[in-house]
């Protein structure tokens, strides 16, 4: 028997010098030590040996395993060292280089002309005010002087909303609701709780059901403004937008003013720039006029003021609502207004 436990030791021995991988270490340890292993076999017979040998034959087979046991934590270990150390070669880091540098995001082109629009207004001592994206349909039309029979509230270019019972909206009245069309309503909603003198604009998402093009989108930006006091007139419109156009542009661009239709302004306006995208030659953007219609405005009508409660002739104002999205065109020469939602980083990442 004892023959027989040197020859397994000495097996064990030899196949241990030829072990080569972690891997064949786990099958020498499964064939020594497993539940069918040489040894453990072994230690299973003693039971049958003369009973004069188990002890002994029972002590020198345990120590025998305990020696197994540690060879191979012992093998283990030295692989593992030589694993981390091939790897620490190959992935060598220099804790000393400066950290690869931080990729910071962009302000979108539209968010960075809300803003230079925002700075030059506020320069000019108008106050920002918001308004609800979803709007009822007397501020977004009854209210401004859009009779029932306007073409802007036809289904094709408003987003009419149903009214669920189960969402609260912020409105209790009755009325239909809709994303809003354009940023106007926001005139009643402020004249309704202030008194003039005031200057205000509002900039916002204004949504129409339009079919896309080169310069029309579904959901745009519009930036509404309001000036209203005893003595506001034509004069001080013209100044007002003429001044914001020189500013934004940071030169004197050709302008144009026409008469522009409005239910909620009289006389009314569109004040257009030449276009920047072609510098008015034509193109897709200008609809091959060479000119952008970027500032609709006029003098506030005096059913407006009526709808916001204000007694009749008691004060006069003007209003405008800029198309952001164009003037973000205009400014840095862009010819397709959907590149802004595209999520295009080769477009935005200009900016
Ligand atoms: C209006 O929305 C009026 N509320 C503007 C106004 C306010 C006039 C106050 C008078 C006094 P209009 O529908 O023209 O007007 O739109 C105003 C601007 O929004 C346009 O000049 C254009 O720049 C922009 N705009 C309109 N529709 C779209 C669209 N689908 N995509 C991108 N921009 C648009």
């Amino acid at each position: 028997m004892l023959i027989q436990l040197i020859q397994l030791k000495k097996t064990f021995c030899e196949n241990l010098s030829q072990v080569k991988t972690l891997e064949d270490l786990r099958i020498l340890k499964i064939n020594f030590l497993g539940r069918r292993g040489k040894l453990t076999l072994f230690l299973r017979e003693i039971s049958t040996f003369p009973k004069g040998e188990r002890p002994s034959m029972g002590r020198q087979a345990n120590f025998l395993k305990q020696k197994i046991e540690a060879e191979i934590k012992v093998k283990v270990r030295e692989f593992e060292k030589k694993e981390i150390e091939t790897k620490l070669k190959k992935e060598w880091i220099d804790v000393t280089l400066p950290a690869p540098k931080q990729s910071l995001g962009y302000l979108h082109p539209i968010t960075k002309v809300a803003r230079i629009i925002e700075t030059i207004f506020s320069q000019m001592g108008f106050e920002k005010v918001c308004g609800p994206e979803i709007e009822t349909e007397y501020y977004n039309f009854d209210a401004l002087n859009i009779p029932e029979s306007h073409p802007a509230r036809d289904m094709w270019d408003t987003f009419w909303l149903k009214r669920d019972a189960n969402i609260r909206m912020h409105t209790n009245d009755t009325n239909k609701l809709l994303l809003r069309t354009h940023t106007s309503p926001m005139q009643i909603r402020y004249m309704e709780t202030h008194q003039p003198p005031f200057r205000i604009i509002v900039p916002g998402k204004c949504f129409r059901h339009e079919a896309t093009d080169a310069s029309h989108e579904h959901t745009f930006y519009q930036v509404e403004g309001l000036m209203v006091g005893k003595n506001v007139t034509l004069v001080n419109l013209k100044a007002v937008l003429e001044g914001f156009v020189k500013s934004f542009f940071g030169k004197d661009l050709k302008i144009r003013w026409r008469p522009g239709y409005f239910p909620f302004v009289e006389p009314g306006f569109e004040l257009d720039v030449t276009c920047q995208v072609c510098l008015g030659k034509g193109c897709s953007v200008c609809k091959k006029t060479g000119w952008v219609e970027v500032i609709p405005c006029g003098m506030v009508h005096p059913n407006v003021f009526k709808a916001a409660g204000f007694s009749k002739d008691k004060y006069q104002g003007f209003a405008f609502g800029m198309g952001l999205d164009r003037m973000a065109m205009m400014k840095y020469k862009i010819n397709d207004i959907r590149l802004f939602h595209s999520g295009d980083l080769r477009f935005l990442k200009q900016f």
